[in-house]
């Protein structure tokens, strides 16, 4: 049986990041639309119970609260999210049972009421260690308080906690990631996620990089500083098991995985995707809209899309190949093949052992290249 996980979209942040372009709203672009958190959690229970009816049983081996900022809203509302997930589908043994939250928004007591509710791993964005970085970055917290926060979070019982980073941000330097990479390490976490920073259009920073004032991010220094962070968790005892992942062994995101293994999910919330037996779709973006066409008893689906065989294939390709497991090359025909053997004697995937395509360090700096020498070569498949 595909393996089956809900994620749930806390639409809601403090204050916007300049890089950001996630679907969320700060309080002030939310006035007067009559959107709060509130009516977020009714409408989301309802969402769940009408996944529920839909899709008849199907216990839910991970959950994953992101967004936006879950800790925004509280503990009891993340829990009751959890508590109707639990009785609408129920849950396995074992859960992986995640949420995203923001450092500044968190304390002792947050973390261990979320224990209480069966929560079992948290993930942080912390970004940077250095203060000019978080600046750049417009974030609210201290680096101190990224640290901080996770260590209360393994100390209210939280075996699995993540910390985000973003590297090649302009102005960081060299030593600025190495200190990142030690305090992470230092804070005990079994999990880092780091993303290069990207220039989203229309966001903040996409304007100041545009006027001059904030130089673009460069694609070497950002290879040099993957490297650079990848020997300082390898050191550490962490595994990539994908590009932008790293755990402890064991530690891996379930969740992720699930995405990244062509696996079956519920997407809960404003703007969020879903994808079920081959079908993708996903929900108005607005969470007043959203509201509003639950509590009428309505689907928020704002569109859907059947995948083709030729877009499965894309899809997991894409996504298998930047994974440490790697891709069975079984699902490759002989063009593709060929590309993948090309891409072998370019240094770019190891040995082939197992029937595997794996990247190699280099190859995981040229992943998408790799991934499109694939595909071009091969574009029709189930
Ligand atoms: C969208 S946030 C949501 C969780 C939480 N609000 C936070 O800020 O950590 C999830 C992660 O996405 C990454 N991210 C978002 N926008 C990005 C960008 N433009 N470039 C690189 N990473 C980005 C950050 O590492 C961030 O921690
Ligand atoms: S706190 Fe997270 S979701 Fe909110 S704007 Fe910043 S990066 Fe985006």
């Amino acid at each position: 049986m595909t393996p089956f996980g809900v994620y749930v979209h806390v639409p809601f942040c403090a204050s916007r990041c300049g890089y950001c372009d996630f679907n969320t709203y700060t309080a002030s672009e939310l006035d007067g639309s009559g959107a709060s958190p509130d009516g977020w959690l009714e409408a989301a229970r309802r969402e769940i119970a009408m996944a529920a009816r839909r899709l008849g049983p199907r216990p839910v081996e991970t959950v994953f609260v992101g967004g936006g900022t879950p800790s925004l809203i509280g503990a009891s509302r993340l829990g009751a999210v959890v508590e109707e997930i639990r009785s609408e589908f129920g849950l396995v043994p074992h859960a992986e049972v995640t949420t995203e939250s923001n450092p500044e928004s968190t304390s002792p007591e947050f973390f261990a009421d979320l224990r209480s509710a069966g929560f079992t791993r948290v993930s942080l964005g912390m970004q940077s260690a250095a203060p000019h970085v978080l600046a750049l970055l417009e974030r609210r917290h201290t680096p101190g308080r990224a640290v901080e926060a996770a260590r209360e979070a393994r100390a209210a019982g939280f075996e699995h906690v993540n910390l985000d980073l973003i590297y090649a941000t302009p102005g960081e330097t060299d030593d600025d990631l190495r200190r990142s990479a030690d305090a992470v390490l230092d804070a005990g976490v079994d999990h880092v996620s780091a993303y290069a920073l990207i220039v989203e259009d229309g966001t903040a920073l996409a304007r100041r990089v545009r006027r001059g004032e904030v130089p673009r991010p460069d694609d070497d220094v950002a290879a040099a500083r993957y490297e650079l962070l990848d020997d300082r968790l390898h050191a550490a005892g962490f595994g990539w098991y994908e590009v932008s992942n790293w755990s402890l062994p064991g530690a891996e995101c379930r969740h992720n995985m699930g995405y990244w293994r062509d696996g079956d999910w519920w997407g809960v919330g404003p703007g969020a995707h879903s994808h079920v037996d081959g079908v993708r779709w996903w929900n108005v973006k607005h969470p007043a809209r959203y509201a509003s066409l639950l509590a009428d008893g309505a689907s928020p689906s704002d569109g859907s899309e059947e995948l083709t065989d030729d877009e499965r294939y894309t899809e997991r390709v894409m996504l298998r190949l930047r994974l440490a497991e790697g891709l069975d090359l079984g699902l490759l025909d002989a063009p593709g093949r060929a590309a993948a053997d090309r891409a072998r004697g370019e240094g770019l995937l190891r040995p082939f052992t197992g029937g595997r395509a794996v990247l190699t360090r280099r190859g995981r700096l040229l992943a998408d290249r790799v991934v499109t020498d694939l595909l071009t070569a091969a574009p029709v498949r189930s």
